[in-house]
């Protein structure tokens, strides 16, 4: 159950511990949360870069305005998305199609309604809006993940401040037809951020919520 210690407890960690390392399970335990999320129509448009390599990382903090988490993170992942999803589309969809045909041992056929659907959907998108739409889909699997490494009581910290044309071209996103969008730095806190201590800043529940 997601308690509200939990909910407390995660907090986007700006300082890290170098020290501490995640443990193979818990790694597995992550990633499979991020490839679990729910997305429309369950069609995935995303792809997750684990970035391990140190050059690349400290390249990646210099296009992150310095941010430490960049290196300091044993787990970096880089949420990307397809940017070639509206001139490709029947791609991607015929992908998700035989998927779904291995695991549910259904007929091809059976799918072509739903198929229609999801191309249909993504037709009426112009080439901008179809990258959008794919990009709140990373954003659904970024709190996945937010929530996940919390429930195991490990930190992370969600960085949207990075200059993306640059990360995709250090990562080689960009030959890929892939575009960064926000990246997940997870690992544990350092004793020492007394940033992680403050207490939270939200709306109050009347604010936050309206009833109609
Ligand atoms: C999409 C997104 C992007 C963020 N980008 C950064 C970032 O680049 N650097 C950073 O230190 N925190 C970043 N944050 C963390 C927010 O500043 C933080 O969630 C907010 O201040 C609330 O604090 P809390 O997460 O500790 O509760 C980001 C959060 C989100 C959801």
């Amino acid at each position: 159950m997601i308690t509200k210690d939990i909910l407390n407890f995660r907090t986007s960690i700006k300082s890290f511990d170098t020290t501490k390392f995640l443990t193979v399970d818990q790694v597995q335990n992550i990633k499979d949360s991020l490839r679990l999320a729910p997305s429309s129509y369950g069609l995935q448009p995303w792809s997750f870069i684990e970035v391990n390599d140190k050059e690349k990382r400290l390249e990646l903090q210099k296009a992150g305005w310095g941010q430490s988490q960049f290196v300091d993170a044993p787990l970096l992942i880089v949420f990307a998305v397809p940017t070639d999803i509206k001139e490709n589309t029947s791609k991607y969809v015929e992908e998700y199609m035989s998927d779904m045909v291995k695991v549910r041992s259904v007929e091809r056929s059976s799918l072509d309604g739903f198929a229609q659907q999801i191309i249909g959907t993504i037709e009426r998108l112009t080439h901008e809006e179809a990258i959008a739409w794919a990009q709140k889909q990373a954003y659904i699997a970024l709190g996945f993940g937010l929530l996940t490494t919390a429930s195991l009581g490990i930190d992370a910290c969600p960085i949207e401040g990075f200059m993306p044309d640059t990360v995709d071209k250090i990562l080689g996103l960009t030959e890929k037809n892939l575009k960064s969008t926000v990246v997940l730095a997870i690992g544990y806190r350092l004793a020492s951020d007394h940033h992680a201590d403050l207490p939270k800043v939200r709306k109050s529940e009347e604010k936050a919520f309206l009833a109609i």
